[in-house]
């Protein structure tokens, strides 16, 4: 159907009432995956109906642009979802949060306080490296009682306590009964919110009880308390003169707005509640540590399947940095190996594989399609970073194309690459995560190769669908490299202890 512009509805999947297209979404593949499948039947850019809601998917990266850059603001909107609004207290984060002066403000005070802690702060680097520090003195006793380790655990409690530190100035002990109640609350969480949920399909479903519902509000209702916790004891000896950490920053935010009336900040500060500071730093937490200890699973993972990648990381760490002393930002620019390596990482498993879904906030258009206000879109991320026209042999791992052809400098081969997403709704944590990988894999592979357990078989590279693309769960040796078998103990008592 043509407009008068010459404009024209995307071709759209068969649908039916109440449940929509969800017959042609039955399928043994994750969504990404189908999604990029039925671009051969439907196009790169084609609609489909969930329930009574028209999702547009994009599979390609010019009208992803398009969505994201050109028009960032028009599609800057968020759905509402079930289970989005049992995570957020009805969107008072700033992930799920629509669009709006008051989340222009959070979002404003959140990139504040994390740039005061940002790149090239003395602060953050610190911070990581002290987990970095623990995390190897882990694996070298593992290595000393020639013990296989499941890195994720560990893994995540480094990434979560780089996060506490940042929002809370605390961190957790190796055990920590506290540590372990998040671990069980947050894989709850993971587990159910984005479980293709058939309540946010059909909305009416919440009025019976479902288990998965349950579930999710038990789990937030333990997170709400250890986050009350913190935000009481912030509360309690608060002061305008000290500002420790991303509580205190948001504390002084809602403070200086409720004390100071003048049009212009009582505007932009309306609704600054106590339950808006809270989610945001859930948010944080929801968005920092899964994300994160992801990519690092995944890196490991590929660097097990390819030992020649590894060594090569290890040249480079060795001529580069050398035994004396360990990796810090400083050395990024030096290492474009290992910098390269992430990038593969995580264009081949992008750990968001189909962003956070977008809302139109206006009647608008993506390249000669029309699109009504409303309209949820989908950047399909997977389409993007693994589109034949752009990559060659997406499926295989290669480090080489973010590498110049001296492989001295590091390049980004193609437009369709958005790990972190872009414009208005970019990742808030974008800077924080790449310090976080960088520091977190140097240190590592400085001291430790990793490998399979002698007769394990390799972990499988294909992951499971959730909140994030997840890989399966496989145990690694860590055998000290020649010459740090005591280096990596004494480490320990180097100035970040
Ligand atoms: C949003 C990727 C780590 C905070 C996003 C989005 C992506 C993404 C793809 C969605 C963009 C969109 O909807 O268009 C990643 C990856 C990470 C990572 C790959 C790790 C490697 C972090 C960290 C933080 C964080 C460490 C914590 C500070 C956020 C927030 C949003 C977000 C708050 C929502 C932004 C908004 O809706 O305005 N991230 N992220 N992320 N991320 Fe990250």
């Amino acid at each position: 159907r043509m407009s008068a512009r010459g404009l024209q509805e995307p071709p759209c999947l068969p649908s039916l009432p109440v449940i929509g297209s969800l017959l042609s979404l039955r399928s043994p593949h994750p969504p990404h995956v189908l999604f990029k499948e039925l671009q051969k039947k439907y196009g790169q850019t084609y609609s489909l109906m969930m329930g009574s809601h028209c999702v547009i998917i994009v599979n390609q990266h010019a009208h992803a642009k398009e969505v994201l850059l050109k028009k960032g603001k028009i599609f800057a909107g968020r759905p509402r979802t079930v289970t989005t609004d049992v995570l957020t207290r009805d969107g008072k984060d700033i992930a799920f949060g629509d669009y709006s002066p008051t989340w222009r403000f959070h979002r404003k005070i959140v990139h504040g306080a994390l740039c005061m802690f940002g790149e090239g702060s003395v602060s953050i680097e610190k911070i990581v490296c002290a987990e970095a520090q623990s995390l190897c003195s882990v694996l070298s006793e593992a290595a000393a009682a020639g013990l296989a380790l499941d890195l994720s655990p560990e893994l995540t409690r480094a990434v979560t306590n780089v996060i506490c530190s940042l929002c809370f100035n605390s961190s957790y002990c190796r055990g920590d009964p506290e540590f372990e109640t998040m671990l069980h609350y947050s894989q709850g969480i993971v587990d159910t919110v984005a479980k293709d949920s058939l309540v946010d399909i059909f909305p009416w479903l919440q009025i019976f009880p479902n288990a998965d519902l349950c579930l999710l509000k038990e789990c937030v209702s333990i997170r709400d308390k250890l986050l009350q916790k913190e935000y009481d004891k912030h509360k309690a000896d608060y002061s305008d003169h000290v500002q420790r950490d991303l509580l205190d920053a948001l504390l002084r935010a809602k403070r200086s707005a409720e004390n100071n009336n003048t049009a212009e900040i009582s505007a932009e500060t309306v609704g600054l509640s106590d339950d808006h500071v809270l989610m945001t730093v859930g948010d944080i937490f929801g968005a920092g540590v899964e994300t994160t200890t992801t990519v690092l699973k995944w890196a490991i993972m590929y660097l097990i399947h390819n030992p020649q990648m590894q060594r090569r990381i290890q040249e480079e760490l060795d001529s580069k940095v050398g035994m004396d002393r360990t990796p810090q930002l400083s050395d990024r620019g030096s290492l474009p190996y290992l910098e390269a390596t992430i990038r593969e990482v995580l264009r081949i498993r992008p750990v968001a594989p189909l962003l956070i879904p977008h809302v139109a906030l206006s009647d608008t258009s993506i390249g000669d399609f029309t699109v009504k206000k409303g309209t949820r879109v989908i950047i399909n991320l997977w389409s993007l970073h693994h589109d034949e026209n752009e990559w060659k042999n997406p499926e295989h791992f290669d480090p080489g194309r973010f590498l110049n052809s001296e492989g001295t400098g590091l390049i980004i081969p193609s437009s369709s690459y958005l790990p972190f997403g872009a414009g208005v709704r970019v990742c808030l944590g974008e800077a924080l995560a790449k310090m976080e990988l960088f520091l977190l894999l140097s240190w590592i592979l400085q001291c430790f190769t990793l490998s399979v357990p002698t007769g394990d078989s390799l972990p499988s590279l294909e992951g499971k669908f959730g909140v994030v693309l997840q890989p399966v769960k496989y145990k690694v040796n860590a055998v000290p490299r020649p010459g740090w078998e005591r280096k990596s103990e004494a480490r320990q008592w180097t100035t970040y202890h």
